[in-house]
């Protein structure tokens, strides 16, 4: 089978692409064949082993796998002896942010690990897309009090966090004003938002000055606690995906109790198989996940470093066989760029 490999942490230049021996199940293993992954920013962190603490949950001093990879959708081909939850055909999906080496055409794995049978009306490359992004949201956003009609602010609403968060909010009920740039405000607003704000205009705050949101998330971690206060009422609260100048959004969060007004709040991500399960709800209803470029395993290398500009429009899907491909594109290429706006009626089967 063909992999994605590399024995140090690096940038996307210590990868390459090699054929090995297909991998045997163990008693308790289910083997998938790999149609579609992602590359994502959770793999930027596993490929870079940055920052260097990270290493020490994804191996310590080199990388104990080969192949990068933290998601996959792919089918069971095989199953170890003691495994009854999976048989060999099932469509399945999962996720492990600290790597699964699914960058490659086949990928073995304990059957225990958080994995999840693919809805039917679901393809390959939007069960992929379905999963990082969407796990850190709704770690973000259950750590809130919200209730149905509640205004939410999202900003970087086309990041894969801040997608996954607009569709989710809005499929609770929530009144989403989200944040992107002008030319995919069409997107945003098909994801549920109730209203849309073009950052390149003028800064967010500015635009909505007067207005006060209960909660503030800002998924891509461009503002600070301090620019968003303005919009949070005294008993408002500020998420944020990035750790914020000097390390004080998990301070903040910390101190929070002490500290009157607005609160920030700091989740760790935890509890992957909860996130399958609201996953799985939210592509049931018919949430499509925002697609960006594809790329087959050869490309694998221009796919990271696409990811590492922080411009990706929701997820960039690896394609691993031609089932892997997003539905309306055609064979396999090393690059292939979707029109915006081409899976406006959420083709996905
Ligand atoms: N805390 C955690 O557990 C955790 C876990 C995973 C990732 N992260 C971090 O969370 C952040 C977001 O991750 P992601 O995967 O969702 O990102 P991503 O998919 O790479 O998205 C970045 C998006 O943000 C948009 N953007 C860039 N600058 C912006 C700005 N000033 N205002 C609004 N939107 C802007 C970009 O659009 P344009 O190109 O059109 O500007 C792009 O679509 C990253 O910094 C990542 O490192 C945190």
């Amino acid at each position: 089978m063909l992999t994605a490999y590399r024995t140090r942490y690096g940038a996307p230049d210590v990868l390459s692409v090699r054929e090995v021996a297909n991998p045997e199940p163990g008693p308790g293993d289910i083997l998938v064949r790999v149609h579609a992954a992602t590359v994502n920013r959770t793999d930027c962190g596993v490929l870079s082993g940055k920052p260097y603490v990270f290493r020490f949950f994804v191996g310590w001093p080199r990388p104990p796998v080969g192949a990068t990879g933290t998601d996959f959708a792919g089918e069971v081909v095989a199953v170890g002896g003691s495994v009854r939850e999976f048989r060999p055909g099932d469509r399945v999906m999962g996720f492990h942010d600290h790597g699964l080496g699914t960058h490659a055409e086949l990928v073995c794995m304990r059957a225990d690990r958080p994995i999840q049978r693919i809805p039917p009306t679901v393809g390959y490359a939007h069960a992929a897309a379905s999963l990082e992004g969407a796990h850190y949201a709704i770690n973000f956003i259950t750590k809130v009090q919200l209730r149905p009609g509640d205004s939410v602010l999202v900003n970087g609403a086309t990041g894969a966090i801040g997608s996954a968060a607009v569709a989710l909010l809005a499929h609770r009920g929530m009144r989403v004003t989200a944040v992107a740039a002008g030319p995919h405000l069409d997107r945003v607003s098909r994801l549920g938002a109730a209203r849309v704000i073009d950052f390149t205009k003028a800064p967010f705050v500015e635009q909505l000055q007067g207005e006060r949101f209960p909660v503030v998330f800002d998924a891509v971690g461009k503002s600070t606690f301090g620019i968003c206060r303005a919009l949070l009422p005294r008993d408002g609260v500020y998420l944020s995906s990035e750790l914020g100048p000097y390390c004080e959004n998990p301070v903040r969060a910390l101190l929070a109790p002490f500290l009157p007004g607005p609160k920030v709040r700091f989740p760790v991500p935890v509890d992957i198989r909860r996130s399958l399960r609201i996953i799985d709800e939210l592509l049931r209803t018919g949430w499509c996940p925002m697609l960006d470029r594809h790329y087959d395993l050869h490309g694998i290398r221009d796919a990271f470093a696409y990811v590492a500009s922080g411009q990706k429009i929701g997820n960039v899907v690896l394609a691993l066989s031609p089932a892997g491909l997003p539905p309306g594109t055609g064979t396999s290429a090393t690059c292939w760029a979707t029109t915006p706006g081409a899976f406006a009626t959420c083709e996905r089967a």
